[in-house]
C-alpha cells in the first residue's frame, strides 16, 4: 500500500518548487510505495491543520532565502505546526545563493546563519538538513531585486553580469539526500 509524504516548499521564482518535485521523484524512484503530496506555502496555510496532517508518513520543507531570511511563510507554518513535523520523519531543504560556496559536503547548519535563524526562531530539530544552493536569474529580476542581488553578488565575489542565469544546485546531491530520507523513513517504518 502506498503511503504519502508532505513536501511543503516556499518560493519566489519557483526553484524551490523545482527542487521539491526533484526530491519527489527521487524519493519515488527509491522507494515506489512512497508517493509525494507537494504543496505552495500559500495553499498549506489555508488547507491543512491537525487533523489534514495526520495522514503523511513523513514531511519535507523546502524553502528559499529571501533577502536574509528563509521564507517567512514557511516559518510560520512550521511554528504553528511545530507539534506534527516533530512527530515524524521530517527534511528541511534551504536553499540560498550563498549556500553556493559549499561545493563539497553540506555544512552543519551553524555554518549557514540563514538555516541556523530559523531553526532558533522556529524551535524545530528536523531529523535531516540540507543547505542546497539556488539559481540566479538576472533576466527574471525587476531593477529593485537585480541590484540589491548584484550587490550581494558582489560583495561574495559572485557574479554581477545583469544578463546571467546560472543554475548552482547539485541535483545529484538531492537525490542522494532524498536517497537518505527513505532510508530513514523505512527505518522509523520498522521501530513502530
Ligand atoms: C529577491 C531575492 C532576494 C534574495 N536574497 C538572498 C539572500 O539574502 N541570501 C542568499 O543567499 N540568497 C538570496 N537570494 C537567492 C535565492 O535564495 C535563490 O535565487 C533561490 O534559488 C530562489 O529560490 P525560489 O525561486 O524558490 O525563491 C535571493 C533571491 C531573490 C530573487
Amino acid at each position: 500500500m502506498s503511503e504519502r509524504v508532505l513536501i511543503i516548499y516556499g518560493s519566489r521564482f519557483g526553484h524551490s518548487r523545482d527542487v521539491s518535485t526533484h526530491i519527489a521523484k527521487a524519493i519515488h524512484e527509491a522507494q515506489p510505495a512512497l508517493q509525494s503530496t507537494i504543496i505552495d506555502i500559500d495553499d498549506a496555510k489555508g488547507s491543512l491543520n491537525g487533523t489534514g496532517l495526520s495522514r503523511y508518513r513523513a514531511v519535507v520543507i523546502a524553502a528559499s532565502v529571501q533577502y536574509g531570511h528563509i521564507d517567512k511563510r514557511v516559518e510560520r507554518w512550521v511554528k504553528k505546526n511545530l507539534s506534527y513535523v516533530q512527530q515524524i520523519p521530517s527534511l528541511l531543504v534551504t536553499i540560498s545563493l550563498s549556500a553556493r560556496k559549499f561545493t563539497d559536503d553540506t555544512p552543519a547548519p551553524e555554518e549557514h546563519t540563514y538555516t541556523s535563524k530559523f531553526l532558533d526562531h522556529t524551535g524545530w530539530h528536523p531529523d535531516r538538513i540540507e543547505i542546497a544552493a539556488g539559481r540566479l536569474e538576472y533576466p527574471r529580476y525587476n531593477f529593485f531585486d537585480k541590484t540589491m542581488i548584484r550587490f550581494i553578488m558582489h560583495i561574495s565575489g559572485g557574479v554581477t553580469d545583469r544578463t546571467s542565469t546560472i543554475e548552482y544546485t547539485n541535483w545529484d546531491r538531492l537525490t542522494d539526500v532524498a536517497k537518505d530520507f527513505v532510508q530513514l523513513v523505512e527505518n522509523t517504518n520498522s521501530e513502530n
